[in-house]
């Protein structure tokens, strides 16, 4: 069984009872993350699927405290390291079993410029398998068709993880697209609401996916979902 847990934005925390994970911690400067940085004790990983601060977020201070190593593209892995972190780097198309989980990275259409305003290479997007259930972490994209070749490649998909606040990322409509190409089991969507510009109804989400056949789940900060 793996526990989702969601911090808001685009952060899980992945925990499979023996490991845990987190992806994106965008926590400090977000009024809707349920969790302080310093509340994290035990991680064995922190993946993160681009360079922007709000997906790069408390990495270098939770990471410092935990020990937890960075996933992640090289550009990211390479600042994340000057910074004195432990990183693993990856790139697009490459997957890696760790310890914890096996991580492989995909395509997102996006960018990746980092805190200080610098480059960090190509945007992500992530698929985790840990303790047999596999989960797609979308990262911040627009809708491309080639999810469908992840669905048909990866699949069967857990659980998909969709921005759908529109502006920087897919809106409600390009996202029930999008689980139509992954077919995953159930869809959840993140990336809403933290600002103006990205306002979205899930509900409107999770009744458009329904109408479609298929299943979506609004998982709030704080509360969790548990794969099984
Ligand atoms: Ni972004």
């Amino acid at each position: 069984m793996v526990n989702l847990k969601y911090h808001a934005h685009s952060c899980w925390e992945v925990d499979d009872g023996s490991h845990r994970i987190l992806i994106d911690p965008f926590l400090s400067g977000n009024d809707l993350a349920d969790v302080a940085p310093d509340s994290f004790d035990k991680l064995d990983a922190i993946v993160l699927t681009h360079g922007h601060g709000d997906h790069t977020g408390d990495t270098v201070e939770i990471a410092k405290k935990t020990g937890a190593i960075v996933v992640s593209n090289k550009e990211v892995g390479d600042y994340m390291a000057a910074k004195g972190l432990t990183t693993h780097n990856m790139h697009i198309g490459g997957g890696y079993q760790f310890p914890f989980a096996h991580v492989k990275l995909t395509i997102a259409h996006h960018g990746s410029s980092g805190p200080d305003g610098e480059c960090l290479g190509s945007p992500t997007g992530v698929i985790l398998t840990m303790d047999g259930k596999r989960i797609y972490h979308a990262g911040d994209t627009a809708l491309f068709y080639d999810m469908k070749l992840i669905g048909e490649m990866y699949g069967p998909l857990d659980v998909a993880l969709l921005p759908i606040g529109d502006n920087f990322t897919m809106d409600i409509r390009d996202a029930v697209k999008a689980t139509g190409f992954l077919g995953a089991k159930i869809n959840i969507p993140m990336h809403y609401n933290t600002w103006p510009v990205i306002v979205a109804d899930p509900a409107e989400f999770v009744s458009k996916v329904a109408a479609e056949g298929r299943k979506a789940i609004v998982v709030k900060p704080g509360e969790s979902y548990k794969v099984s």
